[in-house]
């Protein structure tokens, strides 16, 4: 075992509220097609004047404190995201200085889709072990602002926010007892966005088309590889750990589908009450998505002190992540 930990952690969402019947507004919908599909019932929509680094900062703040640990302990920051402040350069940068943390490494880890949270998260442990450092994680999707409000297939299911944690060594912190990741690279084509990229620069055709926002997704492939590949790497962390699934108290799991966490508790044989969810109320907010529940999970009573917590996620790449943590 590691001896590092979750020193505490923190979220943030915009106060703006998205329903069913708001979304039938503007795209062809009903609350019954989008409930019946993904179980998402409202989702949390930021501000114009709102950009990444405000959700990012709430949450990262909202962590620190959990963790009472002050920014200038902070040795590393990572911010996962795919809807970054701009394009160049990374989150991470505008975020150091908004918080006022010393001039530490500071990057972002972009483009593995709903698994970046988890991803950074091991990441951070291993700093934590070969630096000795406190390690401030964010995840942070704002989706809403990056997204085609006129493509039903894709509007609807997703929300913004911000979920954030400080990983280091502390006795009596939440320990990390296990991580583990893939990638399947042979499966980037059942969700991307091509645009903007040297394969497709952005151009006056490009905006012209109104494609320049579009995100491009097999719902079926999405969905029989995140309950293949959520399935296999829960597994896969808690031999790696030495512990049975019997023993797990909790289980969160990225929300991007009500279906999808359903037919992983399924193949896991899991009961149904052992697995957080909490898309219902705020959609799939992609790298923000598993913090968010974490957070969630702790207001409602669903996460105790002595808890086995797995999280498992995956998201494009094809990327997965597990992690278990004794709370
Ligand atoms: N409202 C009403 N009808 C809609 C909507 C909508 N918002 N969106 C699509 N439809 C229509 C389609 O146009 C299609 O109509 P057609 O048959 O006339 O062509 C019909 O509904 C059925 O569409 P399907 O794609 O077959 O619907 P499906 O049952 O597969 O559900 C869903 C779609 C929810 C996206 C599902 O595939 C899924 O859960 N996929 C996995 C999750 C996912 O892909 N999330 C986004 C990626 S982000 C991530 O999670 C990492």
């Amino acid at each position: 075992m590691s001896g590092i930990g979750i020193l505490g952690f923190g979220a943030y969402t915009p106060s703006r509220v998205m329903t069913n019947e708001d979304w039938s507004q503007y795209v062809d919908t009903s609350d019954e097609w989008i409930t019946s599909r993904t179980g998402i019932k409202t989702r949390r929509i930021a501000a114009a004047e709102e950009t990444t680094v405000d959700l990012a900062e709430q949450a990262a703040l909202a962590a620190l404190a959990d963790a009472g640990v002050a920014t200038e302990e902070i040795d590393e920051l990572i911010v996962a995201t795919d809807t970054p402040e701009v394009y160049m350069p990374d989150t991470a940068a505008f975020l150091q200085h908004r918080l006022g943390l010393r001039e530490v490494p500071a990057y972002d880890l972009g483009g593995s889709g709903c698994a970046g949270f988890v991803l950074a998260l091991d990441l951070a442990r291993s700093r934590a072990l070969s630096e000795n450092a406190t390690v401030l994680v964010v995840g942070v999707e704002m989706l809403s602002r990056l997204m085609d409000w006129s493509d039903r297939n894709t509007c609807v299911l997703f929300g913004d926010g911000a979920g954030a944690a400080v990983i280091g060594a502390r006795a009596g912190a939440a320990e990390i007892l296990a991580c583990v990741a893939g990638t399947d690279g042979s499966q980037t084509g059942i969700l991307q966005r091509e645009t903007g990229g040297t394969k497709k620069p952005f151009s006056k055709e490009l905006a012209e088309s109104g494609e320049f926002l579009k995100i491009d997704f097999n719902g079926r492939s999405v969905f029989k590889e995140a309950v293949r590949r959520m399935t296999a790497s829960a597994v896969a962390v808690l031999e790696k750990a030495g512990h049975q699934l019997s023993e797990v108290d909790l289980v969160i799991p990225h929300q991007a589908n009500l279906r999808i966490i359903q037919a992983v508790t399924k193949s896991l044989g899991l009961q149904p009450e052992t697995v957080f969810s909490n898309v219902e109320k705020l959609g799939n907010t992609g790298s923000a998505s598993v913090p968010l529940a974490l957070v969630d999970a702790r207001e409602c009573g669903s996460l105790h002190s002595g808890d086995l917590v797995l999280m498992t996620a995956f998201g494009a790449g094809f990327h997965w992540a597990s992690a278990l943590i004794r709370f």
